[in-house]
């Protein structure tokens, strides 16, 4: 049977995991499916659709983004800076005998990504969505603040492809290179980019 520390590490890597699953599901669903369908909508079916749709896309978009970002953070306490049995500290994890590990430079650099993306959602999409569906944007600003919030929710879904790899490669890749975090960066870009482009084509019958 494990200990403690390892069942509360695995609980907690599980959360992080079915939580970001939650937030960047639901960050496809508008820049994949609703963006291209809202386009294809006149305004009578816009009113009927969207007052029921937004709000509650928009709270497991944002709780999921939470849950995601605190999760990650406790995941980030637990593994490089908590040894069992000894206490907090910076483990071998994050520092070994040449300064910052490679694991711990992967893991930094998905976690830059991670919370920009949080922040986003927290401080610009959501507040201008709200703002939005509640009526409170003045007529004459509605398309400078529909502009704010769809660039705002492309940005985080550019940065959700390389974000990945930054999660992935620290316990499953572990070498840092300049090769590597260029080929992250380029085949995440890329797979968004790809996925962008062909949205408005998907939902024909074929
Ligand atoms: C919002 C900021 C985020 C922070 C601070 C964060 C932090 C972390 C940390 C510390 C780890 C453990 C790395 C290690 O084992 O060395 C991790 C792993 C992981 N994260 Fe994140 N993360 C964030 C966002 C996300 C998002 C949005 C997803 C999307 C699903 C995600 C998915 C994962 C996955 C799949 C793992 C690997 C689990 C495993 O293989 O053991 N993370 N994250």
């Amino acid at each position: 049977m494990p200990d403690l520390y390892s069942n509360l590490h695995l609980i907690i890597r599980w959360l992080h995991v079915i939580a970001g699953i939650t937030w960047i599901g639901h960050l496809y669903f508008f820049n994949f499916v609703n963006v291209p369908l809202q386009g294809s909508l006149d305004d009578a079916a816009k009113k009927a659709v969207n007052p029921q749709l937004m709000p509650r896309a928009l709270w497991w978009f944002r709780w999921g983004a939470m849950v995601t970002f605190l999760a990650g953070l406790s995941l980030f306490v637990l593994t490089y800076f908590y040894t069992p049995g000894v206490g907090f500290g910076a483990t071998s994890l994050l520092i070994d005998t040449m300064g910052l590990t490679h694991r711990a430079m992967w893991i930094l650099f998905g976690m830059l990504l991670g919370t920009i993306m949080w922040f986003n959602v927290w401080f610009i999409i959501w507040p201008t969505q709200k703002r939005l569906l509640t009526g409170k944007v003045p007529a004459d600003q509605i398309p400078a603040a529909r502009k704010k919030a769809l660039l705002t929710s492309r940005i985080n879904t550019y940065l959700s492809g390389p974000m990945l790899f930054g999660m992935l490669a620290p316990a499953h890749y572990g070498a840092m290179s300049t090769p590597a975090l260029l080929i992250a960066l380029g085949l995440g870009l890329l797979a968004i980019w790809a996925s962008i482009r062909s949205s408005s084509n998907v939902g024909k019958l074929a």
